[in-house]
């Protein structure tokens, strides 16, 4: 049973205030937690609650959240039992009694939702990811390692396209395809020094270089790849968020870098031509977040051969996702806890996608803590990838490392999902 419940602000990995709950059970067990913050968030997002109070963390502040935690959230949450995730869930909800959790915000009930996960696993003395999904079955996620920022990630100082991620999908466990990755990226580093570039990161870890098209990303980290010692496509895929919401306005998508102007059909001949010049095999966010009509578009012409993925567009909601899998746009969801505010909702939109044999990929936030919550929550999930960013930094390593201890921990019934992690 829960005995208390206490919040406190601390920092991100931009070095912003976020949220983070200790749950402490009568037994003595405990769970702490921390929510993530994004910068290309969706516009359909559940609520991230700040203060607004400019000179503290020039408004980002969050003791609003905080308070919320400390007050009602620990007084209605008091004595429940630990181990009903989805009524303490519920719980959360009701008391913030809006569709969107403006009132307590997201970033509140999550960080007590996960903490609450926490404590009932720590309680049974399980590790998270067993006590979440079957310790029997732990699927080791391909790590989806963002290795090469633009957009907003990178001050819109490089490519238009957010993120040109790698898969090491043709390793044979988790702890040799974060060492794949971890070459790659320390190739593509010396390739981009030998060209001249800035080897300065992006918010995710990635490196951020001033290239001058969209495609320029995809030949170096293609030759990264090689120098590694490793074979594009059949042992490392490519993946792509060009989270273009943020390039798209009055119904046309905007490349700077290249000095054009598209519509969603030529935005998909692009992608067309770049899949099958390269190993792309996931593109995230290829279209914006309500141009569902592209979307279709785009599903007609790639969903046979390329995992295409909501992010801005599902948020993680059931009701988006649904009317997704109504219109035939996409064929997998980006998974991010902190857009919906719960682990039973996060669950639930899991769970739709499972049943429709379509991807969910689980994702960190490009503002992070050192919380591993995700790692586990993938494996538990079976959902065959996580995208945690580069191999680099605290906050995206710490998830990396996680899954190789879990791989170790749960010896031969580890299972890594190399290319069956993906719609295809
Ligand atoms: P964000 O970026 O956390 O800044 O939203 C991640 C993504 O777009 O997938
Ligand atoms: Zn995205």
């Amino acid at each position: 049973r829960i005995r208390s419940i206490h919040a406190r602000e601390i920092l991100d990995s931009r070095g912003n205030p976020t949220v983070e709950a200790d749950v402490i059970l009568a037994g003595g067990a405990s769970g702490r937690a921390a929510t993530p913050s994004g910068a290309s968030t969706g516009k359909h997002e559940a609520v991230e609650l700040r203060d607004g109070v400019k000179d503290r963390y020039g408004g980002k502040g969050v003791q609003r959240p905080v308070a919320r935690v400390n007050g009602e959230v620990a007084v209605t949450l008091q004595g429940m039992d630990a181990r009903e995730q989805a009524a303490v869930d519920e719980a959360l909800i009701d008391l913030d009694g809006t569709p969107n959790k403006r009132n307590l915000g997201a970033n509140a009930t999550l960080a007590v939702s996960m903490a609450v996960a926490r404590a009932a696993a720590a309680a049974e003395g399980l590790w998270l990811w067993e006590y979440l999904g079957d310790p029997l079955k732990p699927l080791l996620p391909v790590p989806m390692m963002n290795i090469l920022n633009g957009g907003v990630h990178a001050g819109w100082q490089g490519p238009d396209f957010q993120e040109y991620m790698i898969a090491p999908y043709g390793a044979p466990s988790v702890a040799e395809a974060v060492r794949w990755g971890s070459e790659t990226y320390h190739a593509l580093k010396d390739i981009l020094k030998a060209r001249g570039y800035t080897t300065g990161g992006g918010d995710e870890g990635g490196f951020a270089p001033a290239v001058s098209t969209n495609t320029e990303p995809l030949d170096l980290i293609v030759e990264a790849i090689e120098r590694a010692g490793y074979a594009p496509g059949r042992e490392i895929g490519i993946a792509l968020d060009p989270a273009s919401s943020a390039f798209y306005s009055n119904d046309v998508y905007s490349l700077r870098t290249e000095g054009l102007t598209l519509t969603a059909a030529e935005m998909v001949d692009r992608y067309r031509d770049l899949t099958a010049a390269y190993p792309v095999i996931v593109i995230e966010d290829g279209l914006a977040e309500d141009d569902w009509d592209g979307w279709r578009l785009l599903t007609k012409a790639l969903g046979d051969r390329v995992e295409l993925v909501g992010d801005d567009l599902f948020v993680t909601k059931v009701d988006r996702i649904d009317m997704g899998i109504r219109k035939g746009a996409a064929n997998a969801v980006l998974i991010k806890p902190n857009q919906i505010g719960t682990v039973t909702e996060t669950i639930a939109a899991v769970h739709l996608a499972q049943q429709q044999h379509w991807g969910a990929m689980v994702s960190h936030r490009s503002g992070e803590t050192v919380d591993t919550f995700i790692a586990d929550f993938t494996v538990a999930m079976q959902t065959g990838h996580l995208k945690t960013g580069a191999p680099a930094r605290g906050e995206r390593v710490e998830k990396y490392n996680q899954l190789i201890r879990i791989e170790e921990a749960a010896g031969d019934t580890a299972r890594y999902a190399g290319r069956s992690g993906f719609v295809r």
